[in-house]
């Protein structure tokens, strides 16, 4: 069991909670996640380590209520616990170690990127961070990328920094040059888009997938994703890789194939809330 130590409501459908989980605290490294089950029989859910503070012993998960599973894990609140917390899992990211790297996060992907600018910082690499969301309140992670480098703010409605997709902003920094790494987290239309700006570049750009994850081993091929024509596994291949190589398109199809059971899962959901069964 995993005490939940603290809550904090990040944007409207995004949640942050530090959890107890002192020996993945201790060794997790910028690109990894766990794999979370709320109680027993509960969805096993792929999570970002989006912080750790070793001397706490706490991990920080982010998570964006957009279904059943996660709408019951967000509704916890400090002194709650976790069932179980399975990882670090999968490779950590590929950290250049001189230069200046530009960290691109989309909505929800910022709180990925927020690791990956961490493991730069520390080794002398001078960061850069493009950051957007819909609006001002979906803007996540400004603050704490500010304490890492520059930070570039921008929304698809103006309502804060620059009007746009983080897109608009990052093609302004690579046009001014002095760019050696591309990270890219966000939805996938947004990464396909950064790896299409890049590409004509040849500037190395590594985006992170989150395919259905099942296991998070390597046995059940639920998180089969197309990188250079081979297939590979997400959880223990990834889930960062080579954006050039990544085929968007059949990752898109397949985050797509539950979307029916998640929407049926969603409204019975909805359904005992409404009449009192679960909060
Ligand atoms: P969103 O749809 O609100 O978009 C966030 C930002 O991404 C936008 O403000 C814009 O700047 C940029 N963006 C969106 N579409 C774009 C496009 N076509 N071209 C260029 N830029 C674009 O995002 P959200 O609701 O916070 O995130 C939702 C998605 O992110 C979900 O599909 C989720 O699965 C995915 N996600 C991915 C990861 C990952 O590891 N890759 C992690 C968490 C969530
Ligand atoms: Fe099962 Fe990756 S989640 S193989």
């Amino acid at each position: 069991m995993h005490l939940i130590t603290a809550r904090t409501q990040l944007s409207p459908n995004v949640t942050r909670l530090e959890v107890v989980a002192p020996r993945i605290a201790e060794i997790r490294q910028p690109g990894q996640f766990v794999i979370v089950r709320r109680a027993i029989g509960a969805e096993r859910i792929p999570l970002t380590i989006a912080d750790a503070d070793r001397q706490a012993g706490t991990i920080a998960l982010v998570i964006q209520a957009v279904g059943k599973s996660t709408r019951e894990l967000v509704a916890l609140l400090p002194g709650g616990t976790i069932q179980d917390i399975s990882g670090p899992l999968g490779m950590p990211t590929e950290l250049i170690t001189a230069g200046r790297a530009l960290c691109i996060g989309g909505g929800v992907g910022t709180a990925v990127v927020h690791p990956i600018a961490q493991g730069l910082q520390r080794r002398g690499v001078q960061v850069v961070s493009v950051i957007g969301g819909r609006s001002r309140e979906w803007v996540i992670f400004e603050e704490e990328l500010r304490r890492l480098g520059e930070v570039l703010v921008c929304t698809d409605d103006g309502s804060y920094g620059r009007k746009g997709f983080v897109t608009d902003v990052a093609r302004e920094v690579l046009a001014a040059g002095g760019v050696d790494i591309v990270y890219a987290v966000g939805p996938v239309p947004m990464m396909r888009a950064v790896a299409n700006l890049t590409r004509p570049l040849n500037l190395h750009t590594i985006v992170s997938l989150n395919p259905v994850m099942v296991d998070g081993t390597g046995m059940c091929g639920g998180c089969r994703v197309s990188v250079g024509g081979e297939t590979k596994f997400a959880c223990v291949d990834g889930p960062e890789f080579d954006g050039h190589q990544v085929d968007f398109d059949l990752l898109w199809d397949r985050l797509g194939t539950y979307r029916t059971q998640e929407q049926h899962a969603l409204s019975l959901h909805e359904e005992a809330c409404r009449v009192g069964l679960k909060t």
